[in-house]
């Protein structure tokens, strides 16, 4: 594929403007700089552009540090989407799950709808933790009943979680669950008493928030790290 056309169907701009950015800046093939719009580019080569590690497969993989006030849909009347910070070409990306307008946190963004399905699949065991700011300090017995599984008013129970102080005082913690359901963290400490002021997801299977993604920003999954996801997935 000619790299104009990676790129424009990457979501970087028309083909025109593409073609004028590489002259202007160039790009990174496998390390070394080009300005020709034109230069063949295949699966396995290693393209940087401004800064960005594009993949030339088919199927591509973002980790998002979502900010507070945005929502998880291609669409949204109301409020901005996270695709007012990942490009979307072509409409054809989505989150792999959601977090709520009010949460910040770690999502994987993706064209690859088979692997957003295994992730979301309470039957892998993907783990999630969130960390999270709470009205009051949570007990031995919050803790003891989130082992066991909560009654947030669905028919079963949720899952055995994992749940544990992130400050002296009790009132921040970590919470790791193996499930995705609406607003199941909140609702979780709701049926516990208890009220979620602040809520961010730091990790999610592999994957946590580090330096490499200030909130607001992404980075496309590297090689490995691909790699890493796809033997999970067998
Ligand atoms: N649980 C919630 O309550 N909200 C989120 O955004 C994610 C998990």
């Amino acid at each position: 594929m000619r790299l104009d056309k990676l790129l424009s169907d990457r979501g970087f701009g028309t083909r025109k403007d593409i073609k004028k950015l590489i002259q202007k800046q160039g790009a990174y093939i496998n390390g070394t700089l080009t300005k020709d719009p034109g230069t063949h580019v295949t699966k396995s080569d290693q393209v940087v552009f401004d800064g960005k590690d594009i993949l030339c497969d088919k199927f591509q993989y973002f980790l998002f540090h979502k900010p507070a006030g945005c929502v998880c849909a291609n669409e949204d009347g109301a409020h901005d989407t996270i695709f007012k910070y990942v490009p979307n070409p072509r409409s054809q990306f989505f989150s792999v799950g959601r977090l709520d307008l009010d949460t910040e946190g770690l999502l994987l963004i993706t064209n690859d709808g088979a692997l957003a399905h295994h992730l979301l699949s309470p039957r892998h065991h993907v783990n999630k933790t969130y960390f999270a700011r709470l009205d009051h300090a949570i007990t031995e017995d919050d803790i003891h009943a989130f082992s066991e599984g909560i009654d947030i008013g669905d028919e079963d129970l949720t899952l055995p979680a994992q749940l544990v102080r992130a400050n002296e005082a009790g009132d921040e913690i970590y919470l790791t669950i193996q499930e995705g359901r609406f607003h199941q963290v909140k609702r979780m400490f709701l049926a516990r008493d208890n009220e979620v002021l602040y809520l961010r997801r730091d990790s999610m299977g592999p994957f946590a928030l580090d330096d490499s993604i200030p909130i607001g920003t992404y980075r496309a999954l590297t090689a490995e790290e691909i790699q890493m996801i796809m033997k999970n997935q067998e």
